[in-house]
This record gives C-alpha cells, structure tokens and sequence, in this order.
C-alpha cells in the first residue's frame, strides 16, 4: 500500500476504532463491472522462507526499504511517514495463510497481516507494538466499516520477541483464526449478518508495519493503536521468517461475474472454485486421500479432493476444541429443527 493511499484511508476512517480496514480500492467490482480481473496464484501451494532473501517475483514493495537477513524480511519504521509493506502480485480464493514473525516493538506501530479483494473483503491479524501479549484478529466484508465491532483481541505471549506462526483457514462457510497450531477464533457465515458480511471474494495478501500513533493521524487512530509513536524510541522493526499460502482454486484468473460480492457470482478462469464448503467439520476424519497436488474438477464440495485433506491437515495440527464447540453447534441447530418440526407436526 502506497503511503499516500494509507493516509488516505486514516483519514477517511475518523473517530472510531479502527482496524487497517481498506476504504479504498483501485477498482471496485460492485461500483465499476469493468475492472481487470484478478492474476490468480496459479497453483495449489506457495512458500517461501524470507531468511533466503527475497521474492521479488511474487512481493511488490512499497518504497521504504525492506532488508533481507539471516532472520527474514526486516519491515522497520524509523521515521514519520514510513509504511514498509509487500503485497502479492497474486489473489487465492479460499485456502489458508500461515506466516511466522516478530511483531514490531514501539507505542503505536502496527504490524499487519492482511487479506484484501478488490470489493474491500478483509481477514487481518494486527499487532499492535505497546501490546505484547495479545493479537488483534478481524475481518471485514464489502468494505462495511459502520460498526467496528468485529475486532476480537486474543492473549497470548510475547509477539514481539519470539516467533509464532499464524495462520488463517477460509472456506466459503468459515473463517479460523489459529496460531501455532490451536485455532483461537473461528467466524462461520451465519455469525456475518447472514453472509453479508462474510469474506468471500479472492484475496491478495498485504504484509508491513505502519505508525497508527504518528502525530498526523487523527486521535481515533493513534488511540486504537496505542498512543502517540516516539520515532526517538526506534527503530521499531518487525520480522518475517516466512510465508505459505495454500489455494483452494489454483487458476489463472479471477472475476466479478457481477456486483452482488457473492462467491458464487466469481468466475474463474484456468481453474475451478474449490471453496471447501462444509469444511473439515464434515469432512471424513481418516479417509480423506488422494492429493494429486492438482486442481479439483468442478464440483464445490468434497471430500477426499486434495483441498479436503490439505484443510484436514491444518486441522490436525491444531487442537480439538472448536471443532468439539463447531459440531455442538451444529447438533444444537438439529435439535432446534426437530423441535420446530415437532411443533408443526403437533399443531392443529
Ligand atoms: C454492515 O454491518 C453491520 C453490522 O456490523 C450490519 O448491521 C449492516 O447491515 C451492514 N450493512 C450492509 C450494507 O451490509
Ligand atoms: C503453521 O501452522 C499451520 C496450521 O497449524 C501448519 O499447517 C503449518 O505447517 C505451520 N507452519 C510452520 C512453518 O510451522
């Protein structure tokens, strides 16, 4: 993101709390229908280990230098203005994104990790530098920022000196937020104002710190992100050791086929939605097999498609607990239909 469209964006996102929500995009599928489509990450798996160097085939930069070392990428603030960030030359459409780093240090500074469509659908992780001991997890869906109430901020030690891995599973039907293994939030459809709100277009991936408390951003920015920044502190720099990204539909390209923001009006080309509806939850625990590492063919769900085992893969990585509270959830709303059946059949 260009520091020109970052204070854009402070400045039009006065008062409330706010998250790095975008309230601005390059062009917007559900106000314009022709915008270029979408360079789709074209298959199924992506890694690299910043502590090799650079990918400059993938990572375009922001203009603020970003250094290569034998601990990653260094993202480092050390005076106003400076919002070093990579961004993916690619968009995934459902898949996950684990990426280990170090939050930057300092009041004020946020590190961010983003998830962005061009119809301004967001999942972030956000770190926020005084804050060592806790993570921002949020979302957004078609740029919808009238309540800021989405935001769930999670405890957990030292972000800023020691490296965890954070990943975030997307599916059409929810989103988890997981770190190091354990799933700590998950956000299914429904719980979106029925979907509308719900991330579900194709995403590109932002990485960077940028200064919430420079003195220029208004006092709702510098609040949420802490205090006023003192650059004499610095500099403030946070690490990434690295970055891997599953694609449930690996493509060429993707587009809007028109302006409801809906997954299912998303066209892709070179490819197939592979959207892993139902999720793991349903899938087969053991016998989920067969990973050809290519592309599914054509159906949205199921299970034993590569894209079910690589989910199920993340899954029993992680701990047992959500999908426990998921299935009971879903064994409540079983219960709550029978009865709702029951009362139909009963009355006269
Ligand atoms: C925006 O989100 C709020 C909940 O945060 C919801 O009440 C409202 O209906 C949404 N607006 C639109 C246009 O979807
Ligand atoms: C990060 O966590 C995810 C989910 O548990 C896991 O699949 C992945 O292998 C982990 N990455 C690293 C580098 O440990």
């Amino acid at each position: 993101m260009r520091p020109k469209i970052l204070s854009l964006v402070l400045a039009l996102s006065a008062a409330a709390p706010l998250s790095f929500a975008q309230t601005y995009s390059e062009c917007n599928p559900l106000e314009n229908t022709n915008c270029p489509s979408d360079t789709a990450l074209s298959s199924n798996s992506y890694t690299h280990d910043f502590r090799s160097g650079a990918d400059k085939s993938t990572w375009s930069e922001t203009s603020e230098a970003i250094t290569y070392t034998s601990a990653g990428a260094q993202f480092t603030i050390s005076e106003s203005g400076q919002a070093p960030t990579i961004e993916s030359s690619w968009y995934i459409f459902f898949g996950s994104v684990s990426v280990v780093l170090k939050a930057a240090p300092g009041v004020g500074i946020v590190s961010s990790v983003v998830l962005e469509s061009d119809d301004l659908d967001e999942i972030d992780w956000e770190w926020l530098g005084g804050a060592n001991q806790e993570v921002e997890s949020n979302y957004f869906g078609k740029g919808n920022t009238t309540a800021y109430d989405r935001a769930i901020y999670l405890p957990m030690e030292d972000t800023r000196d020691t490296f965890h891995n954070y990943t975030v599973l997307w599916t059409s039907d929810f989103v988890e937020w997981i770190i190091d293994g354990s799933v700590v939030r998950t956000l299914n459809y429904a719980d979106a104002v029925n979907g509308k709100n719900f991330p579900q277009t194709p995403m590109r991936l932002k990485i960077g710190t940028w200064a919430g408390g420079d003195s220029n951003n208004d006092a709702g920015t510098i609040g949420w992100a802490g205090g006023h920044t003192d650059y004499t502190q610095g500099p403030f720099t946070m690490t990434l050791e690295s970055v891997s990204v599953v694609n449930y539909s690996p493509a060429d390209s993707y587009s809007y086929g028109d302006t409801t923001g809906a997954w299912r009006s998303i066209a892709v080309s070179g490819g197939t939605v592979n959207s892993n509806e139902g999720g793991y939850a349903s899938a087969p625990s053991s016998s989920s097999s067969s990973s050809s590492g290519s592309s599914g063919t054509g159906t949205t769900t199921g299970s034993g498609m590569w894209w079910t085992a690589s989910a199920a893969a993340v899954r029993a990585s992680s701990a047992a607990g959500p999908a426990l509270s998921r299935a009971t959830s879903v064994a409540k709303a079983a219960v709550v239909a029978l009865a709702a059946a029951l009362v139909l059949l009963v009355s006269p």
